[in-house]
């Protein structure tokens, strides 16, 4: 339940994204591409785990006003790096959720809060959810895709720590106070040289009433 990457998640994923290409890839996610059209232009849009920023680069690219936050610094240059070579802004920042979450720069209030394979250890991920839910504006939209316990047999991707997993009973409870329309997806899905092929995938859109 308490999983945390060995030598902690900072090093873990500064460590992963020590490669001169992006890891996941320089397009965005298609989930998050197919329904980014729930988005009113120019949203204020909060990437939490975004990494390399492709998501949150491409949501700038589409006239929103975003806000990305991860772990690992070193991600968070790639990001920074994506955006200027992109000629857009975005507020690229380096902050743990656990905390960050109830610090000044998080207040909000989110338009739109998007999740993409942003695996949190179960025993931080509900809090972390509850407050986001908090710092969402009234029809607010939460758009989620991440990784079920079923792609531990699919090993084209993705945690192998069931716990970080996420199925409809592990949505619901943590983004509790939120209209959620869950769906439970076989897709295949190539992003750069991580997620390569058939994969088991929860994919949410959420809305704060
Ligand atoms: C699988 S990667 C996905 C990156 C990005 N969303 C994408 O799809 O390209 C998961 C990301 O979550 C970030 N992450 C993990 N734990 C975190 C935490 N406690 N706070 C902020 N970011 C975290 C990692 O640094 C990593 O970039």
């Amino acid at each position: 339940m308490n999983f945390r990457p060995p030598g902690g998640a900072a090093a873990f994923w500064d460590a992963r994204y020590d490669h001169p290409n992006h890891v996941y890839g320089y397009k965005p996610n298609d989930f998050l591409a197919q329904n980014e059209i729930l988005l009113r232009r120019g949203s204020r849009v909060l990437c939490i785990g975004d990494g390399e920023g492709r998501n949150g680069v491409w949501l700038a690219e589409r006239g929103h006003r975003v806000t990305t936050v991860d772990i690992s610094a070193v991600a968070v240059g790639k990001a920074r790096a994506l955006a200027a070579e992109r000629g857009v802004q975005v507020e690229a920042l380096v902050g743990d959720l656990e905390t960050w979450v109830h610090t000044e720069a998080a207040q909000g209030p989110w338009d739109a809060v998007v999740s993409i394979f942003c695996h949190l250890p179960a025993d931080i991920r509900g809090g972390i959810s509850q407050a986001l839910v908090g710092l969402m504006a009234p029809s607010g939209k939460l758009l989620l895709e991440a990784y079920t316990p079923a792609q531990l047999q699919l090993g084209t991707g993705g945690p192998s720590e069931e716990s970080v997993l996420l199925n409809r009973e592990r949505v619901q409870q943590d983004w509790a106070g939120l209209v959620l329309d869950i769906h439970l997806v076989e897709r295949r899905i190539f992003e750069g040289m991580a997620h390569q092929g058939l994969s088991s995938v929860v994919q949410v859109l959420g809305q704060k009433p």
